[in-house]
């Protein structure tokens, strides 16, 4: 058996038992009773948390679905009531795009593509958008990598490369550490882990899941990696 499977259990386990709670997760009781998470949820939830931090949007989230709690319906708000809505968040052409992009899915029977290639063509869906509601709404094994899975893996593998030249590396290694089943728990883990856990400074190396993976622990100083060149 693969040590990346091995890493994948042990992240599964650790953000069963310790993920954060947060607005636009189910939680593990209803998807143990089947439950799937609605992909319109997870895509608002990932655009706002595109440029804001999970603090910030989980009020703001709350308020869109209390609002606008399908799709359809944000398609059916004007504009103007939804930048209003979004006023404080930053970044407006988001709001802008999170319009069209309702427009566009609702005007196609309201259902959001459940594959990544069919999800980048949305207006404001990027790479890693489409990756993260790929996995966490349709359970596609995508690698979705932000600055907090760049983090995580730069560790677990000692990637001495600075960050802007790992970044191939670092996806073909989340790639091999996506399990079939649970790739979205397994991203949401690492988001957590990184948010929590494995933080950018002073990591509490002590509680992670992975620390007898862990090629940094192993070198004294985890808080070298990520590498960054100076600039
Ligand atoms: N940041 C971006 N997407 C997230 C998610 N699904 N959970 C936690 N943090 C995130």
């Amino acid at each position: 058996k693969a040590a990346s499977e091995d890493s994948a259990s042990r992240l599964l386990a650790w953000y069963d038992a310790h993920h954060r709670e947060l607005p636009w997760r189910i939680t593990p009781r209803a998807a143990a009773g089947g439950a799937r998470p609605d992909p319109y949820r997870i895509w608002l939830s990932e655009v706002m948390l595109q440029q804001t931090t999970v603090e910030a949007v989980k009020s703001y989230f709350r308020a869109f679905v209390g609002k606008w709690p399908d799709v359809k319906a944000l398609a059916a708000a004007p504009t103007e009531d939804v930048m209003k809505a979004w006023a404080g968040l930053g970044y407006y052409s988001r709001a802008r795009n999170l319009k069209a992009c309702a427009d566009l899915v609702a005007s196609q029977g309201g259902r959001f593509p459940d594959n990544e290639g069919g999800l980048r063509e949305l207006p404001g869906i990027g790479a890693y958008t489409a990756a993260a509601i790929a996995a966490i709404a349709f359970d596609r094994p995508a690698a979705v990598v932000d600055g907090n899975v760049e983090r995580v893996i730069t560790r677990l593998y000692s990637i001495a490369t600075p960050l802007s030249e790992a970044k191939p590396e670092i996806r073909a290694l989340v790639e091999r550490l996506v399990p079939r089943t649970r790739p979205g728990d397994l991203a949401q883990a690492m988001m957590d882990l990184g948010a929590t856990i494995c933080t950018p400074k002073r990591p509490r190396c002590m509680l992670c899941p992975v620390r007898e993976d862990c090629s940094a622990i192993l070198s004294g100083d985890p808080e070298r990696f990520p590498v960054r060149l100076p600039r």
